[in-house]
């Protein structure tokens, strides 16, 4: 029979309590006390929850996937780690970020050894498991370094087609996601197609959660969002709202458009409020958010044909929607 199902905040809780006692400090310090730092850090924990509530709906015990939760948050803080030094950003989670805190030098090794922790995780207890695992994980970790190499070299093309654009976050961020609920659906022992679904309802509901990731990177409430707001135009970062406002501008408004966002002579702060009046006379907040949408919708799409009880699917369902919504 299946198991009853938890609510996301429940699933949520379980996960802080396993990782409060997963301990990751060891010697030397220098290389553990950041790794420690970064995963105490918070966040919304949404990739492990992802994994626990596929696994739920399913009809498996969280219990049998919590290991891999663990990998796949402990895979994401790696990332970030790695990412806000490419990034050059100094604050993540409302504190410093790791290699402002340490160095960059900590950065690059923390970063290193966390990954390696993360497989360690994800093959615990997998049994016959391992090898759809282990093969899938690799497929998307690499992925993720295809997409942060094509963030980077964007930053540095003075423009990027919407197609380009999205081809990027699938690889920077949206496979992760489907990946973190591909593990829990293979963990409950779902059949290889609905597993993929699984995957499917992730990756479009990542690539949604990458736009508002840029929605909030340039209009976030500083109090609320946690990093440093304006930091994608600071680095001319392609973002959805550049790539969107370049398709639908005019000629001498892209001429305007792709000089302003690549100049790094200009003021900081100047730049992010000129580059905003150019986004806010296109309207392109609501035309993000209405794009956004329609990823979410094809989520939907993908999640409502797994085979299993419609019922079962709610919880992952709104917790795709809430974060449509979420300001950090
Ligand atoms: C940040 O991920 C990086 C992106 C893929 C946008 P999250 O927004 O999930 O960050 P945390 O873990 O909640 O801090
Ligand atoms: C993050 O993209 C993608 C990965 C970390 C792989 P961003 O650079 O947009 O993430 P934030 O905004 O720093 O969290
Ligand atoms: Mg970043
Ligand atoms: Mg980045
Ligand atoms: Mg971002």
């Amino acid at each position: 029979m299946a198991t009853t199902q938890h609510s996301i905040e429940e699933l949520r809780n379980f996960f802080e309590e396993k990782i409060k006692l997963t301990e990751f400090k060891n010697q030397p310090v220098q290389l553990y006390e950041p790794i420690q730092y970064i995963m105490e850090l918070g966040g919304k924990r949404v990739r492990p929850v992802c994994t626990l509530a596929a696994a739920e709906l399913f009809g498996a015990d969280t219990e049998i996937a919590i290991n891999q939760a663990i990998a796949v948050e402990v895979f994401h803080n790696f990332t970030l780690v790695h990412d806000d030094i490419m990034d050059e950003a100094p604050l993540r989670r409302g504190h410093a970020t790791v290699h402002k805190k340490w160095d960059e030098n900590t950065g690059i090794l923390s970063g290193d050894a966390m990954m390696i922790l993360a497989y360690q995780y994800l093959s615990k207890n997998t049994d016959s498991k391992f090898h759809s695992l282990f093969s899938n994980f690799n497929k998307t970790a690499i992925e993720v370094c295809e997409g942060q190499q094509l963030d980077m070299d964007f930053e540095i093309k003075p423009t990027v087609s919407l197609d380009d654009y999205l081809g990027m976050i699938e690889l920077k961020t949206a496979v992760l996601l489907g990946e973190s609920l591909r593990i829990g659906a293979i963990m409950a022992g779902a059949s290889e197609n609905d597993a993929n679904l699984m995957y499917d309802f992730g990756k479009n509901f990542g690539i949604a959660f990458q736009l508002q990731d840029d929605i909030l990177d340039l209009f976030g409430d500083p109090e609320k969002f946690g990093k440093q707001v304006g930091g994608d135009v600071l680095a001319c970062k392609k973002t959805y709202l550049f790539a969107k406002a370049y398709s639908i501008s005019n000629e001498t408004q892209r001429q305007e458009l792709v000089d302003l966002y690549n100049s790094t002579s200009i003021d900081g702060s100047k730049k992010i409020e000129q580059v905003k009046t150019v986004f806010n006379a296109l309207d392109i907040r609501n035309r993000a958010k209405a794009d956004m949408n329609t990823f979410y919708v094809n989520a939907g799409i993908a999640l409502n044909s797994i085979s299993a009880d419609d019922s079962r699917k709610k919880i992952l369902k709104d917790f795709a929607e809430s974060l449509m919504v979420r300001e950090l």
